[in-house]
């Protein structure tokens, strides 16, 4: 089955709903996701989005601020671009309808973070991702030139590779014309074809074992991009969020930083405050900083967990505060009024991605990338908190912006595209080892390829990564496509390519701690870690 459309956008989290409802104003869009449209990262965000309204702030500091997390890797301009434009995409937002949360006198109420200076995080309560998924969701439903394929899963997109005719050697230049997808609910593989794709499948998260991330966030697009030849970087720069819950029924719900701006403590089992040991801003250093410390206060006491007291605040304040939190805690038993929450650190955010330029484009012809999937420069080598929901508002209409100039100026004609060729898959029973190389997959990136990491472990990682990944391409060749087959093949691709970048990156720098290079070397690696497919660097 065959769906042809101007637009293609696959992945419906704040990057692909935004920018539908721009694309919507020059020609037909169609969305495919995974599960339900709202089933994304964003529906989750918690803290909010981090911009410059106060009179005491300015777009220096928020700069300032970027730039001192993103340890000495941020591009300026990507930096600029999205605090200058930030004001703005929040008043767009609440244009649209999303409700931030205001203070009684009418302004709006502004949280605290790691990392920031200032008072900046524009917040819904403690739901702002499920606000603004929501409206967003509400305006491209209320849209008639938008149509959502939810339950569809991309395969892979469509590039020269599928046109026989062409020779993998004789190509300059990789053009997309679409994408392969699996609709999940009647096992038939569609091929949409469109002028202009739009990558914005989010972040990767499952790819370890302990991840805030909801089950989506397998990096498909990371995968799908290199896979085609597009070129990715930065994939060393997982970030770990300080405070996920540890509780045995509340893993991966994420106990946002805002509670530490808000005057939460992280303290021992004993009930001793340890970040002033690490960091002059303590609990509120950047991120990085806070999870190292944790990593290594657990690995001295022995303990699985430590805590984030907010006992001293007003009971009542901090219900109104958190209602999300609140209830969530109180549904496993903690009244986080009365007594400190277990947290411990998480896989949460992938500051590389699909190298774009400043207007969203890829290395491949008539394919955009934006939200997580991206790697725009913005972060570094380690985001700060809450600059993510505003990078994907501020490129997703970037991309927008030229891909309106392409969708004019090209391809008025497709060439010749094949039907999905499932010839020689049969359904296969083995379904007992997707599962399990699952979670073999997501244990060995915890175990080696985690918080702090060293030769040793990204090694031996690397040697069983690629076995599995062996063996998930032989399976994969020959069974029917599944949604847990794409992405198990996704997922091994993303790890070993998350090794890959681990090890060429010979010291340490943001996210990326190894105890074979535990220094700073501005002099040899201030800067990023790209490649593609047929690159030979190590
Ligand atoms: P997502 O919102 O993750 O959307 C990705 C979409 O792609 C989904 O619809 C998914 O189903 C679809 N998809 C994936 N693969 C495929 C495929 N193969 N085929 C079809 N569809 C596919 N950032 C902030 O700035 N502020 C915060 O307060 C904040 N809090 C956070 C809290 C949590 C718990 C988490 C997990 C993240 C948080 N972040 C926050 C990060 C931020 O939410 C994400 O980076 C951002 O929402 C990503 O948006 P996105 O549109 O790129 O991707
Ligand atoms: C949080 O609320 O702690 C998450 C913020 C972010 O990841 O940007």
């Amino acid at each position: 089955m065959e769906i042809r459309t101007d637009f293609l956008v696959i992945g419906s989290g704040i990057a692909g709903l935004s920018f539908a409802l721009n694309a919507a104003k020059e020609g037909s869009v169609a969305i495919i996701t995974k599960k339900a449209h709202s089933e994304c990262n964003t529906n989750y965000a918690q803290g909010g989005i981090a911009t410059v309204i106060s009179p005491d702030d300015s777009f220096d500091l928020h700069i300032q601020d970027t730039l001192t997390a993103g340890a000495g890797l941020c591009h300026l301009d990507s930096v600029e671009l999205i605090v200058r434009e930030g004001p703005r995409m929040v008043k767009n937002l609440m244009r649209l309808g999303v409700e931030f949360t205001k203070k009684p006198e009418g302004a709006l109420s502004l949280g605290r973070e790691g990392g920031h200076s200032k008072n900046r995080i524009v917040h819904a309560a403690d739901l702002t991702g499920h606000e603004i998924e929501h409206v967003l969701g509400e305006n491209v439903q209320a849209n008639d030139r938008i149509a959502v394929y939810e339950n569809h899963i991309a395969i892979d997109l469509i590039t020269e590779h599928h046109l026989l005719r062409i020779q993998e050697e004789q190509r300059e230049h990789v053009t997309c014309w679409g994408a392969y997808a699996l609709d999940t609910d009647t096992g038939q593989v569609k091929k949409f074809l469109a002028k202009v794709v739009l990558l914005c499948t989010g972040g990767a998260g499952q790819v370890y074992l302990h991840t805030t991330n909801p089950k989506i966030a397998t990096g498909d697009g990371i995968a799908m991009v290199y896979r085609a030849g597009g070129t990715v970087g930065n994939l060393e720069f997982m970030q770990f969020h300080p405070t996920s819950l540890y509780h045995p029924d509340g893993q991966s719900f994420l106990i946002s930083e805002a509670v530490r701006g808000y005057g939460g403590v992280l303290i021992t089992r004993k009930g001793e405050p340890f970040m002033e040991r690490y960091h002059e801003m303590a609990s509120l250093a950047p991120r990085d900083i806070v999870a190292r410390a944790i990593d290594h206060e657990m690995k001295r006491s022995g303990d699985p967990c430590v805590y984030l007291d907010v006992t001293k605040k007003n009971p009542e304040e901090t219900r109104e505060r958190f209602p999300n939190i609140f209830q969530k805690c109180l549904s496993l038993g903690i009244d986080l009024t009365q007594e400190p929450i277990p947290v411990v650190p998480a896989a949460h955010y992938m500051c590389g991605g699909v190298q774009t330029d400043m207007w969203g484009r890829t290395a491949i012809q008539g394919l955009y990338a934006c939200g997580e999937v991206a790697f725009t420069g913005v972060h570094g080598a380690n985001r700060l908190a809450s600059n993510s929901l505003l990078e994907a508002l501020v490129f997703s209409e970037r991309a927008y912006q030229d891909a309106k100039k392409t969708l004019r100026e090209n391809r008025s004609s497709f060439p010749d595209i094949p039907e999905w060729n499932e010839e020689g898959t049969f359904n296969t029973a083995e379904w007992v080892i997707m599962s399990h190389d699952r979670e073999e997959i997501q244990r060995l990136m915890w175990d080696y390829v985690g918080i702090v990491r060293s030769n040793f472990r990204l090694r031996r990682a690397q040697r069983r990564i690629r076995l599995l990944s062996e063996e998930v391409e032989a399976f994969y060749r020959r069974a029917k496509v599944t949604n847990d087959l794409i992405e198990l093949r996704n997922l091994v691709a993303v790890a070993e390519l998350i090794i890959r970048s681990a090890l060429m990156r010979k010291e340490s720098r943001g996210l990326h701690y190894t105890t074979d290079y535990p220094e700073r070397d501005d002099r040899r690696w201030k800067r990023d870690t790209t490649f593609c497919k047929g690159d030979r660097r190590k």
